[in-house]
C-alpha cells in the first residue's frame, strides 16, 4: 500500500529530455506541484491545443486551475524573469493568486551574477562550460560562500537598490515558508509532485563535472531543495527521450554529427528553448540511463519523443563495454518502425519492432516504463501505468 502521494520527476540525462510535458500530464492529477533546484536555465516546454507554452520558473502546473504551484527554497530566481512570466501567465489569462507560493529561503539572481557568468565565460576560452548566461552559476556561488540575498530579506529591505526594489515588489506577496506549507499536503494524502529541472547528468555532484549545472537535479535534490524528508517520497520517475540531446560543452559518448542527427534535430524540434543554440544529439546511452536509476533511484521511466525516430533505417543504442553501439538486428527483430505513432494510445497498439525496442531498455537499466509520449500534445500519450491514484 502506498504511504504518500508524492512522486518525484527528474531529468535522465542532459536536460530536455521532455520533463514539462510528464509533468503537465502528472499534474492533472496533483493538488500541488513544486520546483526544487535551478532557475530559468530551465525552459519547461508544453504543448496544449497545439499552442506553445514555455516555462522557465513557474511549474507548468500552473496551468491547470486547481493545481497549487512553489517555487521552494533550493532555486535560485531572478526577479525581472519572475516578473516577464508572471506577465505571461496573465496573457494567457493564468490567474496565480492564492495558488503561487515561493520560498523565503530561496535565492535571488541579481544583474551582477548575469555579468559574472556571462564574464567568466568569455574568459573562458576553450575550457568554456556553455552555460544559459543566467547568473545561475554566481548565485549558487554566492549561496555557498554564505554571501547570498535570499527572497525572506526582501520584505524588510528600504535601500534604494532599483534591482532590489523592483525584486521586493515582484516576491513579496508570494513568499511563505515553503517546506512547511508542502509537508502540510503531505500530511493530509494530497498528491504532491516535485519537478526537476536539467538533469542527472548536469547535477553538480553526479553529473559530467564540471560541464554541470550548479544545483541539484537528482531527487534528493527534491528533498533538500523542498525540506522534504526522503521517507515521504513514494515513486520517482526518470524522464528520458528516445535520444539524447545535449546543449552546452562536455562529454557525449553517443553523440552523432551526420545526417540523422540533423534528421533527428529539425524532427524533434531540438533547439535551445532558453537559448534557441541547436542541441546536439546522439542515441540513446544505455549504461547512462543505468546510472541515472541507480542514483535517482528511479521507480520508472517515462519515454519522451518516441515519434521522433519512425522511419529511420535503423535506430541505435549503447551498451558501453567493448561493442558500444548496437542497432536494431541485435536488440530486435532487424526492423526498424515506420509507423506513425502519434495516434496510438496504448501500448498494445505499438509496433512490435518498437515493443522491442522498448522492452530492451527496460530489461537493460532494470525498471518499468511507466509513461511513453508519442507527439507533442498533452494526449499524444500512452499510459503504461497510472502513477498517481
Ligand atoms: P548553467 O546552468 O546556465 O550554469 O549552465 C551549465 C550547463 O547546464 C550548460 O551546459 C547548459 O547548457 C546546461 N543547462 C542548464 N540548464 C539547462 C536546461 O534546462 N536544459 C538543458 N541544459 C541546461
Ligand atoms: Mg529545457
Amino acid at each position: 500500500m502506498k504511504k504518500y502521494n508524492t512522486v518525484i520527476v527528474v531529468g535522465t540525462s542532459f536536460g530536455d529530455e521532455g520533463k514539462g510535458k510528464f509533468v503537465d500530464i502528472l499534474s492533472e492529477k496533483s493538488d500541488m506541484v513544486c520546483r526544487f533546484n535551478g532557475s530559468c536555465n530551465a525552459g519547461h516546454t508544453i504543448i496544449i491545443n497545439g499552442k506553445k507554452v514555455i516555462l522557465r520558473l513557474i511549474p507548468c502546473g500552473i496551468l491547470r486551475p486547481d493545481v497549487i504551484c512553489v517555487l521552494a527554497q533550493g532555486m535560485v530566481i531572478d526577479a525581472d524573469v519572475f516578473t516577464q512570466e508572471l506577465e505571461t501567465l496573465r496573457k494567457l489569462d493564468v490567474n496565480v493568486t492564492g495558488r503561487l507560493f515561493v520560498s523565503d529561503a530561496a535565492h535571488l539572481v541579481t544583474p551582477d551574477h548575469i555579468a559574472r557568468d556571462i564574464a567568466s565565460e568569455e574568459s573562458a576560452g576553450d575550457k568554456k562550460i556553455g552555460t544559459t548566461r543566467k547568473g545561475i552559476g554566481p548565485a549558487y556561488e554566492d549561496k555557498v560562500t554564505r554571501k547570498g540575498f535570499r527572497l525572506g530579506s526582501l520584505k524588510t529591505y528600504n535601500g534604494d537598490d532599483v534591482y532590489l526594489l523592483r525584486a521586493k515588489k515582484a516576491f513579496v506577496p508570494y513568499l511563505i515558508d515553503t517546506s512547511e506549507y508542502i509537508n502540510s499536503f503531505i500530511d493530509a494524502g494530497k498528491n504532491v509532485l516535485f519537478e526537476g529541472s536539467q538533469g542527472t547528468l548536469l547535477d553538480i555532484d553526479h553529473g559530467t563535472y564540471p560541464y554541470v549545472t550548479s544545483s541539484s537535479c537528482i531527487a534528493g535534490g527534491a528533498c533538500t531543495g523542498s525540506g522534504v524528508g526522503p521517507t515521504r517520497i513514494n515513486h520517482t520517475v526518470g524522464v528520458t527521450k528516445a535520444y539524447v540531446t545535449r546543449v552546452g560543452e562536455g562529454p557525449f559518448p553517443t553523440e552523432l554529427n551526420n545526417d540523422i542527427a540533423e534528421r533527428i534535430r529539425s524532427r524533434g524540434q531540438e533547439f535551445g528553448s532558453v537559448t534557441r543554440r541547436p542541441r546536439r544529439v546522439g542515441w540513446l546511452d544505455l549504461p547512462a540511463l543505468r546510472y541515472a536509476v541507480r542514483v535517482n533511484g528511479l521507480d520508472s521511466l517515462a519515454i519522451a519523443k518516441l515519434d521522433v525516430l519512425s522511419g529511420l533505417d535503423d535506430v541505435m543504442v549503447s551498451i558501453g563495454n567493448d561493442k558500444p553501439l548496437i542497432g536494431s538486428k541485435e536488440w530486435g527483430n532487424g526492423t526498424v518502425w515506420s509507423e506513425d505513432l502519434t495516434k496510438m494510445r496504448t501500448y498494445d497498439e505499438l509496433p512490435e519492432s518498437v515493443r522491442l525496442y522498448l522492452g530492451y531498455i527496460e530489461k537493460f537499466v532494470g525498471v518499468p516504463i511507466s509513461l511513453i509520449s508519442v507527439g507533442p500534445d498533452r494526449n499524444e500519450t500512452i499510459v503504461v501505468d497510472q502513477i498517481f491514484d
